[in-house]
Parts: C-alpha cells; sequence; structure tokens
C-alpha cells in the first residue's frame, strides 16, 4: 500500500464546482495539507475548509497548516521561484512523513485545477525524491471556464488559438490573437488598443462576484476603479479576463 496523495482541483469559487470525483476523493483523505498564506488570503483558506465541511461525509480528518517560507524578491524571477518551491518541498516532505501514517492517505486542495498556474504537481515532484508516496490528480473547473461560462461565451473563435498568459507578459509582448490573461495585478489591459474587446471576472462563483464586458476603451477605466475599490474592501482580489483584438 503505503502512503497515497490526492492533488484535488476545488474549482475556481464555488463549492458548486466541485466534481463527483473530488468528492470522493475528499471522502477518501485522512489528512489535509493547507499552506498558510497569512490572513490577506484567509477567505480562501475559509473556502477549502467549507468544501470538506460540506462534501465530507464522515469527518475524522485534519487539517495540517503548513508554513509558506519567504519568497525573495531578487532581481531574477525563475531564480527566486525555483528557491521557493525548494523551501517549500523540505516543509511539505517533512510534513508528509511526520504526519501521514505508513498507510496514510493525503491530500492537497488545489484552487480551479491544479495544472493551471498552480505550484502544488511541480513542489510533489520534488518532494517524491525525499519521500516515498504515490499520486493521483484530480482535475477542477479553472478560472478560465468559470469566466467563459459566467460571460456565456465560447473561449476561441472558430478553429484559432487562444493564448493563457500572465499581466506581465501582456504587458512585455502585447496581444496576437486572443488571450485570457491571470495574475495581473496591475490592469495590463490598458495598454492594448482601445478597440480591444475584454470580457472581465472578479471573485467568479462567489457571491462577490463581478462581471464587466465590452472595448477596452469603453470599460476599461470602470474596471480599474472596480477592480481598486474591491480589492481595498477585500484586502485581496482574483480577476481575470480575456482579449479579443477588434474584428
Ligand atoms: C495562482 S492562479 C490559480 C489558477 C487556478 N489553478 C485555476 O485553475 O483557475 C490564480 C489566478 O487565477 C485567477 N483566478 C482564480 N480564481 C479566480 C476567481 N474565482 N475569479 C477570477 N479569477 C480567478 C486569477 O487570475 C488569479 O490571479
Amino acid at each position: 500500500m503505503g502512503r497515497h496523495i490526492h492533488v484535488i482541483g476545488i474549482g475556481a469559487g464555488d463549492p458548486d464546482y466541485v466534481t463527483v470525483q473530488a468528492i470522493e476523493a475528499l471522502n477518501d483523505t485522512q489528512v489535509f495539507f493547507a499552506m498558510d498564506k497569512g490572513e490577506a488570503k484567509s477567505d480562501l483558506v475559509a473556502l477549502r475548509r467549507e468544501v470538506c465541511a460540506r462534501f465530507i461525509r464522515e469527518p475524522g480528518y485534519r487539517f495540517v497548516e503548513l508554513p509558506d517560507p519567504k519568497r525573495s524578491t531578487g532581481p531574477d524571477y525563475r531564480e527566486g521561484v525555483s528557491d521557493w518551491h525548494a523551501a517549500r518541498a523540505r516543509v511539505w516532505a517533512s510534513a508528509i512523513a511526520t504526519e501521514l501514517g505508513a498507510d496514510g492517505v493525503g491530500a492537497f486542495l488545489a484552487w480551479g485545477d491544479p495544472s493551471l498556474y498552480d505550484s502544488t504537481l511541480r513542489i510533489l515532484d520534488a518532494v517524491a525524491a525525499e519521500v516515498e508516496f504515490t499520486l493521483d490528480v484530480i482535475p477542477g473547473i479553472t478560472a478560465v471556464q468559470a469566466l467563459t461560462a459566467r460571460h456565456r461565451i465560447p473561449l476561441n473563435e472558430v478553429g484559432e488559438p487562444v493564448l493563457i498568459t500572465t499581466g506581465r507578459r501582456l504587458r512585455e509582448h502585447g496581444l496576437a490573437g486572443s488571450a485570457v490573461v491571470m495574475l495581473d495585478g496591475d490592469c495590463s489591459f490598458q495598454a492594448c488598443p482601445p478597440d480591444t474587446k475584454i470580457w472581465w471576472g472578479a471573485y467568479l462563483g462567489t457571491t462577490d462576484e463581478l462581471l464587466v464586458a465590452g472595448t477596452v476603451g469603453e470599460v476599461g477605466p470602470r474596471i480599474a476603479a472596480l477592480r481598486a475599490d474591491a480589492r481595498a474592501r477585500h484586502g485581496w482580489i482574483m480577476d481575470t479576463y480575456l482579449l479579443r483584438p477588434a474584428d
């Protein structure tokens, strides 16, 4: 048998996004490992606990909070991230070794889907060098799918590709074709031509959800203002948007 870890995609906001497969994995888990990301993100930790409370039929499980090592903010972004992942891997390896019995089942809950801008699988890869365990991955509804569903739009144009990128890369490379932008703290769409179409969503799938659609010229300033206001009120924000160049 040996130790087993589920990496469970829990969807990007609405507990109703949790799949039947995820519910089975939640019910199979004895120990949930959760990263402690500090006060600002405590709403997100609370949502994870809500998912467990709602879907687990016999609550014999435990939560183990993993302290999140500090991320260095040096000039080399990739090097900073890779040192940070290595530090996390050490913390996770020791928690898995001490908190899970020889045949124990643990889980990491990944926001949305674990394949998309999520480091859980990469870190567990490094952890596997230190502790032995088997692993499976349960897919979840991503913020991209939540965004297109709430705006009731297709993601791609007929036969066309879509790029999924970050605000930083949008600023560096500009827009060529349709692109979904995530992890953007700076409203980077503002640098796009004013006739660029935008479908924006924040706190998707939650009761605080915000949706705006139009062109960058028409709705860009409103999105920037809404975003700043919501961020100040909640202390954090997660937003995603789809851009398409004008026809
Ligand atoms: C670290 S990534 C995680 C993405 C996640 N794994 C997924 O499948 O959607 C976090 C980014 O996802 C987007 N995001 C996640 N949840 C969201 C939500 N409920 N509403 C809007 N954007 C969201 C935001 O762009 C945020 O900066």
